[in-house]
């Protein structure tokens, strides 16, 4: 009885450590979509950055992400779903799509 009662409670204090709450997961998923990390072009927050600058024909041109912490459900959906967008096609699920859209809007 005693030792079933020590392997209730290991499983138990296992199960704890495997939690990871919703923002945690937003985050990670953030950095780490199955291909490149938003926060390589839109930065940590969601606040956008230079990714690259460069002359062309002479003229000094920059590459930047915008800013996405600040956009409708509807827009930044329809970005993310856009073939001609610049970013690479991530094949999100609707469940992933939500996270990353709350996540970023907690970041202002
Ligand atoms: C390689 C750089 C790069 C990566 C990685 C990237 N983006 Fe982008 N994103 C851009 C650029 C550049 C634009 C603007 C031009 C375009 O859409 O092609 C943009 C546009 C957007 C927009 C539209 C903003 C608006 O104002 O309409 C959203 C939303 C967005 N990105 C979300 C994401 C999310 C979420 C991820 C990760 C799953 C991501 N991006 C990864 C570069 C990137």
């Amino acid at each position: 009885m005693k030792l079933l009662l020590i392997l209730f409670f290991i499983s138990f204090t296992l199960r704890a450590d495997d939690f990871i709450n919703k923002t945690d997961y937003a985050k990670l998923l953030y950095s780490n979509p199955r291909g490149i990390g938003c926060d390589k072009c839109h930065a940590k927050n969601g606040k956008g950055d230079i990714i690259a600058s460069y002359v062309q024909k002479g003229k000094q041109k920059m590459l930047s992400a915008p800013a996405i912490n600040n956009i409708s459900k509807a827009r930044f959906f329809a970005a993310l779903n856009n073939p001609k967008s610049v970013m690479p096609r991530y094949s999100l699920t609707m469940e992933e799509f939500e996270s990353l859209y709350e996540y970023v809007n907690s970041q202002k």
